[in-house]
């Protein structure tokens, strides 16, 4: 049976909180501490689905991984040259993050490799990725776009000179990954600047790397040398308790140790935008990765058309920007964002669905939506298996005009273990049934 919440509306959002670990930095100190020489001793990691997923895989590929405590990881790296093949489909669940990554990782070993996941993954396109690395020699095949992905190994791979067609954080950490074992050069040129936690964690690990404005270089050959990683918060899940407190009748919270990384940062810019009351405190940077503290206090949002430049910095956010528009006054417009179609779920679709579901107005366009603001009423909204569109209206619900119920939420495990008890603790009316 699917698992869902309730979630009862009112009440005070208020306390100090911190968020599990930054996913997309999990994935890479785990893959990097693989590539790496020594030992890569992680703190702070998330022990969400989707990283376990790539734990599961990096240890497949012959690394000895110990895991003292759920968010201590210890990678027992010996070089990217002393990874072994895998003797089963590597399967990364519902994370996009990791099968990527991993096809740029394994395009230039010398073994076989057959990626495989979830439903939800499996509707996903790999040609993004498995297109520039054919261009550098890989043999890669995808199943009519999408996975399974098969690598033949033994290709040799010659560095290239790559444009995204579209922002994509995954596509260029691919890209890069391949490039690192690659003859010669290899640059990334991005239209818009996306996550760059890749390009932070391989000079972390002593990799040396040339930036320009929207380009970044790696030579072939580099070697990796093993790291500590302290892995932040990840901003992605504190966006859900920061949008509670924001449209609580009554809110107050403090999120400690958040990753405050700039091309992470959109949704508090956003938020300002719309007229939420953020205090936020940068603290000393720990490998490569700025954090901080967010105080957020609750405030009436006003609508606002979200500048396009803005979107790719808050890709994931869209789904909790979706209810804060619902929520807000005046009309919000979200343009430039057709990526939001094939991430877990299409996140227009899904999104305008539920919120038309609880009676808001929402027209739908190709590349966003135009939300027109005011009440959420109560009602039953279908996630569609994806764990940012269930979060989303879980903390909307807290300013609703009576009790949601969202359907299908057992995929939050996969970024956010412990959402239930830690919204709970804060004043959420959630609970989770079977
Ligand atoms: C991620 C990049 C983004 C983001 C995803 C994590 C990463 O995807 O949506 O959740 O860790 O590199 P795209 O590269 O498809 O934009």
């Amino acid at each position: 049976m699917t698992q869902r919440f309730e979630v009862n509306p009112g009440g005070r959002i208020a306390g100090t909180i911190r968020v599990p670990g930054d996913k997309s930095i999990s994935h890479r100190a785990l893959m990097f501490g693989a590539l790496a020489e020594g030992e890569t001793r992680i703190s702070g990691f998330l022990p969400g689905e989707d990283c376990l997923a790539t734990l599961a895989a990096v240890r497949e590929l012959g690394v000895g991984v110990e895991r003292p405590t759920a968010t201590d990881v210890v990678v027992h790296g010996s070089g990217y040259h002393a990874l072994k093949a895998p003797a089963r489909p590597l399967d990364m669940g519902n994370s996009g993050t990791a099968m990527r990554l991993f096809a740029g990782l394994l395009a230039a070993q010398p073994f076989d490799s057959v990626l495989i996941g979830d439903e939800s993954l499996s509707r996903r396109p790999m040609e993004r990725v498995a297109g520039p690395l054919r261009q550098m020699g890989a043999q890669v095949a995808t199943t009519n776009g999408c996975p399974p992905v098969r690598i033949t190994g033994g290709a040799r791979l010659v560095g290239i000179d790559y444009r995204l067609p579209v922002a994509s954080a995954q596509v260029k950490s691919a890209v890069l990954l391949a490039g690192l074992q690659a003859s010669g050069e290899t640059t990334v040129h991005e239209p818009a600047p996306s996550r760059d936690h890749t390009e932070r964690m391989l000079q972390a690990f002593g990799v040396p790397l040339r930036t320009a404005p929207g380009a970044v270089t790696i030579a072939g050959g580099a070697r990796l040398k093993a790291a500590r990683v302290d892995v932040p918060g990840d901003l992605s899940s504190a966006a859900f308790p920061i949008l509670a407190a924001c449209v609580a009748g009554a809110g107050d919270l403090t999120l400690e140790n958040v990753g405050l990384n700039p091309t992470r940062t959109g949704i508090l810019e956003i938020l300002r935008l719309m007229g939420a009351d953020l205090l936020i405190t940068p603290e000393a940077s720990r490998g490569g990765e700025p954090a901080g503290t967010i105080r957020v206090r609750a405030t009436r949002l006003r609508g606002v058309a979200i500048p396009p430049a803005l979107v790719p910095l808050a890709i994931d956010e869209f789904p909790m920007l979706f209810v804060a528009a619902a929520l807000a006054d005046g009309v919000t417009t979200i343009s430039g964002a057709e990526e939001l179609r094939h991430k877990e779920s299409d996140r227009i679709s899904a999104m305008a669905a539920g919120l038309r579901a609880l009676g808001v107005s929402v027209e739908e366009r190709p590349d966003g939506a135009v939300i027109r603001g005011g009440t959420l009423r109560g009602g039953t909204v279908d996630s569609k298996g994806d764990h940012r569109v269930a979060m989303s209206f879980a903390v909307g619900a807290v300013a609703a005009a009576g009790p949601i119920e969202i359907l299908d939420v057992e995929n939050v495990a996969t970024s956010f273990p412990g959402f239930v008890p830690l919204m709970q603790g804060i004043g959420l009316g959630v609970t989770a049934g079977g």
